[in-house]
């Protein structure tokens, strides 16, 4: 199984539109995907088209130890699972602020669920901060992706993360690693996405190979900006379902077969 961390400390740049279409495109290659929403905006749940009113059990109630993991999993696609999130997901950063291990919740809780061995993919969405939710995550997965929008202050950002992933992979989770910086919201053409992104590139280059991002590369599949992709949330459906023909839908596409590059042929579920 891998376990993919969607992450960057900045909202609106592309991280749950990349979870959501990066789990579903997964999910349609027959791998079998969990997406677990970490965003207390529980925008990766409406994306799936997961009604949350009603008393929906989620990722809180995992959270706080009130339920277990394959009590509040619900199936949303073919292959598809989801993990979902609501607003109760705020008062986590409070209530576990004392609680010792309070860094490992989700991973015992996922390990308590065998999640292994019912996933070959978990994809995390995380919210925009670097607080206990997404240490929870980054001590849960093995994988980071960043997503990045291509502009000026893109590259000073991205330290920051890079640092806070480093701590996490030192004191927390040695298996962590930085994999992949996923190109959201490009805008084809333009001067400022091409030089950010040769900037970036010289960056990785130019790191220490000592340090945890040491391997990351940025995808060669650029999410280009197209509406549908922007569109599609508001109908409860990736953009497989939602606009199957769109620059967004072969954008996506593009990125889950570099993700399927890498895996290890015995790291599939049976
Ligand atoms: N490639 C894209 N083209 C057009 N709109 C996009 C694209 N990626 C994201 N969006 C839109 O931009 C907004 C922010 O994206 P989102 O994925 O929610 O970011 P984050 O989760 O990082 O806050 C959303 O309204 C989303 O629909
Ligand atoms: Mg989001």
């Amino acid at each position: 199984m891998r376990t993919i961390a969607v992450m960057n400390q900045k909202g609106g740049v592309g991280k749950t539109t990349t979870s959501v279409n990066l789990a579903a495109g997964l999910a349609r290659q027959g791998r079998r995907v969990c997406l677990i929403d970490l965003d207390p905006q529980a925008h990766a749940s409406i994306h799936v088209g997961v009604d949350l009113h009603g008393g929906t059990d989620t990722i809180y109630q995992v959270l706080s130890g009130s339920k277990t993991f394959n009590e509040i999993r619900q199936m949303v696609g073919n292959n598809l699972w989801l993990g979902p999130a609501n607003l109760d997901l705020a008062a986590t950063e409070l209530e576990l602020v004392d609680a010792p291990g309070r860094e490992f919740v989700l991973r015992k809780a996922l390990e308590a669920a065998q999640a292994s061995e019912q996933f070959d993919y978990i994809v995390f969405d995380c919210p925009p901060s670097l607080g206990v939710l997404t240490i929870n995550a980054l001590t849960a997965a093995t994988e980071v992706f960043i997503p990045l929008q291509p502009h000026f202050f893109a590259l000073q950002g991205l330290s920051k993360l890079f640092e806070t992933t480093a701590l996490v992979t030192r004191r927390l989770n040695r298996q962590l690693k930085v994999s992949g910086i996923v190109l959201c919201l490009y805008e084809t053409g333009t001067r400022l996405a091409t030089d950010v992104t040769d900037d970036l590139m010289r960056f990785l280059e130019a790191s220490d190979p000592q340090a945890p991002w040491a391997g990351a590369r940025v995808f060669g599949s650029k999410i280009r900006r197209n509406i549908k992709l922007a569109e599609a949330p508001s109908f409860g459906q990736s953009i497989f379902d939602y606009a199957p023909g769109s620059a967004g839908a072969l954008d996506y596409t593009g990125l889950c077969q570099e993700v399927m590059q890498a895996e290890v042929p015995m790291a599939r579920a049976a």
